[in-house]
């Protein structure tokens, strides 16, 4: 059986990545649905039905024992329904893990008093990162900001045209004074020099492409009775729910590795 991971578009092609450089042997099948991305101007309602749908096509045609909800829109407004009643009714013996508490904890790792979040619209109106953060520790502080423009950007090839509406975006967590940053949606990756520049070293950046791989790692460690279903043979599968000559490239650019992305349907 396969860890999938899934995300609304590309973006997470670099979270993927870096579970294949920490997982190398573990077979592994990428799913982007790029025919509704972007998710994070959806309301939750659609973004539940597009991720159960992608969840499902994920454990019954290619066999995933544990998908990873790379994306953070996903994570935040569809996974505890999807834990709580689908998943448990249809397939109780899988398992679909999401991003948002990993990132938390190593947000909370650092120490801080006032942590920072930048992601989409229904990411920060759904409010689960404030949620769970109280649950973990309601010390600490989280100013959100949504960036509703930066990932439809980056799925069009518009990363020159991205640091002004960014700096836009930045100002007021600048002005609020956060200690570090959480980088709360897939495509965010690819900007962190952007945002660091922007940002200054004083204020790090919490990346899900460092924190996905050794928590899967820690996960499957603490579950060896879902690590030893895993297939283990190096295979990686790109797949897409829409496939462009744009979205050849920008796998190429974001994955900076050979990627043959093969149209699905479902
Ligand atoms: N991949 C999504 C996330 O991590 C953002 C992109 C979108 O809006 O679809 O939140």
């Amino acid at each position: 059986m396969k860890i999938g991971i899934f995300d609304s578009g590309l973006g997470g092609l670099l979270i993927a990545r870096a579970i294949r450089d920490a997982l190398p042997s573990y077979n592994l099948v990428y799913l982007g649905d790029t025919l509704h991305v972007p998710y994070g101007s959806r309301s939750h309602e659609t973004v539940y039905e597009l991720t159960r749908r992608a969840v499902e096509y994920l454990f019954t045609a290619h066999n995933c024992q544990i998908v990873i909800l790379a994306c953070n829109t996903a994570s935040a407004t569809a996974l505890r329904r999807l834990q709580q009643t689908w998943l448990a009714d249809t397939y109780p013996d899988r398992r679909v893990l999401g991003v948002v508490v990993p990132t938390l904890e190593k947000a909370i790792g650092l120490g801080h008093t006032h942590i920072g979040l930048l992601a989409t619209e229904a990411t920060v109106k759904s409010g689960v990162y404030g949620e769970e953060l109280r649950k973990l520790n309601p010390e600490i502080t989280i100013s959100a900001k949504a960036a509703p423009l930066l990932a439809p950007m980056l799925e069009n090839g518009g990363l020159k045209y991205i640091p002004p509406v960014l700096a836009d975006y930045l100002a007021p967590l600048k002005a609020s004074k956060i200690q570090s940053l959480i980088l709360g949606c897939t495509h965010y990756c690819r900007l962190s020099d952007h945002i660091s520049q922007y940002m200054g070293r004083d204020t790090p950046l919490i990346s899900q492409a460092d924190i996905t791989p050794p928590s899967l790692k820690d996960y499957l460690h603490r579950h060896p009775e879902h690590d030893e279903k895993l297939s283990k043979n190096g295979n990686i599968q790109f797949l897409v729910t829409d496939l462009t000559d744009g979205y050849n490239q920008h796998a190429k650019d974001a994955y900076q590795d050979v990627v043959d992305l093969q149209l699905v349907n479902y």
